[in-house]
C-alpha cells in the first residue's frame, strides 16, 4: 500500500477498542502524527469503537476488525502493513468471566498471543528496529499476604484462569525472545481505573450501580486489597517502555495506591452522594456483601522502582484527582454506560449477580 510509505513507523496496537487499548491508541495517534497507528480488535462485548470517536477520522489511524485467533487474517494484515512494532493488549480481561468460561481465555490470551508472535517471526525479515511489546498484569505473580510487594523477579504463581492465561502468554513472549531473539518487552501492571472501563470491573460497576440505585456487591468481607493506577498513567508508562525500555526486560507498573475493596467502595459512595446531592450516607445503604469469588486473591501491590529509576516514570495524578476525573466522565457519559450495559453484558450480569 503506497500510503504507508509516508509514515516513519507503522505500529500495530491490538485490543485498541477496549479500555486501556483505547487510551493507548489515542495517545499514540496524537503524540506521534508521523506514525501510522493500526488498531486491530475483534470487538467483543468489551471492545467499543465509540471509545475512539474523537480520533477515528485522524489520517494516521486505521481500524482492522480481526480476531487474533484468525491466523490467515493476521497474515494478510502483516502483508498489508510492514509493521515496525506491535503493542499487544487484546485479551479476555475479567477474572469472573474466566472462572465461568476459562476456555475462551486460553484461546484468546494464549493461542492469540502465539499467533501474533508467529506472525512477527515469519514476516519480519530482520529484527532490527522491530519491537513486540506485550501488556500483562501483576496477577501473574499470585497473591500477597498483608505485607510485601511484587518485584520483576517475583516467581510466577497465577491462581485464576485469567492470570494463568496471562502468565502463559508472558512465558511464550519471553521464550520467543530467548529462542528466536525476537525483540520483546513485557510490562505487568496493577489494577487500572478511568474512563471507558467496562462496568463489570469494580470501580465503574459501583459508579453505575449507585446511579441506578442497584445493590453494590462486595465479594466476601471486602478485605481484599488492590493497587489502583489511573489508566492514562498506564498509557504514559506503555509509551515510555515502547520508546525507551530495554529489550528482553520486564517492567512492573503500579500506583503505590493500595485500597481495601470496602474502603474504596465507601469512598466512591461518599463522592457519588456529594456529586448527586444525595443525603449523606445514602449510597452506602446499597452495599451488599455477596458470596466470595472462588480463589479470590487477597492482595496485589507493585514495587515500581525499576521503571521509576530506569525510565523516570511516576504517576501524574493523585488517586483523588484520578477518581474525580473518572466519576465526572461516567456521570457525563450516561449514554455510553447504557449502551454497553445492554445486550450480552446484561445477560451475563443477570446470570451472575441477581
Ligand atoms: P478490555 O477487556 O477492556 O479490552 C480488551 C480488548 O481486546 C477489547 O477491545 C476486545 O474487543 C479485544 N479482544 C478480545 N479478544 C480479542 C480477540 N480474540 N481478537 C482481537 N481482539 C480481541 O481489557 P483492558 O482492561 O483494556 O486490558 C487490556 C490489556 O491490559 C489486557 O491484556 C489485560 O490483561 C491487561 N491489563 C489490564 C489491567 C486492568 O486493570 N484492566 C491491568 C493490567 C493489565
Ligand atoms: P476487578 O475489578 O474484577 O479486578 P481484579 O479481579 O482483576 O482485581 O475486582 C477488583 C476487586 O474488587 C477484586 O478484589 C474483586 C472485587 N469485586 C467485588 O468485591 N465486587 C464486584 O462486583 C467486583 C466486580 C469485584
Amino acid at each position: 500500500m503506497d500510503f504507508v510509505m509516508d509514515y516513519k513507523k507503522i505500529i500495530l496496537i491490538t485490543g485498541g477498542a477496549g479500555f486501556i487499548g483505547s487510551h493507548v491508541v489515542r495517545k499514540m495517534i496524537n503524540k506521534y502524527p508521523e506514525y501510522l497507528i493500526v488498531n486491530l480488535d475483534k470487538l467483543t462485548y468489551a471492545g467499543n469503537l465509540n471509545n475512539l470517536k474523537d480520533v477515528e477520522n485522524k489520517s494516521n489511524y486505521k481500524f482492522e476488525n480481526i480476531d487474533i485467533n484468525n491466523e490467515d487474517a493476521i497474515q494478510i494484515l502483516f502483508e498489508k502493513y510492514l509493521f515496525d512494532g506491535v503493542i499487544h493488549l487484546a485479551a479476555e480481561s475479567h477474572v469472573d468471566r474466566s472462572i465461568s468460561n476459562p476456555s475462551e481465555f486460553i484461546t484468546t490470551n494464549v493461542i492469540g498471543t502465539l499467533n501474533l508472535l508467529n506472525a512477527c517471526r515469519k514476516n519480519w525479515k530482520s529484527f532490527e528496529n522491530k519491537c513486540f511489546y506485550h501488556i500483562s498484569t501483576d496477577e501473574v505473580y499470585g497473591s500477597l499476604g498483608e505485607t510485601g510487594f511484587f518485584y520483576e523477579t517475583t516467581s510466577y504463581d497465577p491462581r485464576s484462569p485469567y492470570s494463568a492465561s496471562k502468565a502463559s502468554s508472558d512465558h511464550l513472549v519471553r521464550a520467543y525472545g530467548h529462542t528466536y531473539s525476537l525483540p520483546i518487552k513485557i510490562s505487568n501492571c496493577s489494577n487500572n481505573y478511568g474512563s471507558h472501563q467496562f462496568p463489570e470491573k469494580l470501580i465503574p460497576l459501583i459508579i453505575n450501580n449507585i446511579q441506578n440505585k442497584k445493590p453494590l456487591p462486595i465479594y466476601g468481607k471486602g478485605e481484599n486489597v488492590r493497587d489502583w493506577l489511573w489508566v492514562e498513567d498506564h498509557a504514559n508508562a506503555i509509551d515510555l517502555i515502547f520508546q525507551k525500555g530495554r529489550f528482553g526486560e520486564t517492567y512492573n507498573i503500579g500506583g503505590h495506591n493500595e485500597w481495601k475493596n470496602i474502603d474504596l467502595v465507601n469512598l466512591l459512595c461518599d463522592i457519588m452522594d456529594n456529586r448527586l446531592s444525595n443525603p449523606k450516607g445514602e449510597s452506602r445503604k446499597l452495599i451488599t456483601y455477596v458470596k466470595d469469588r472462588a480463589g479470590h486473591d487477597l492482595r496485589y501491590a507493585i514495587d515500581a522502582s525499576k521503571i521509576q529509576k530506569e525510565l523516570g516514570f511516576i504517576p501524574s495524578v493523585s488517586f483523588e484527582e484520578g477518581l474525580a476525573n473518572t466519576i465526572d466522565w461516567y456521570l457525563n457519559n450516561k449514554e455510553w454506560l447504557d449502551n454497553v450495559t445492554s445486550g450480552s453484558y446484561q445477560n451475563y450480569y443477570h446470570q451472575n449477580y441477581n
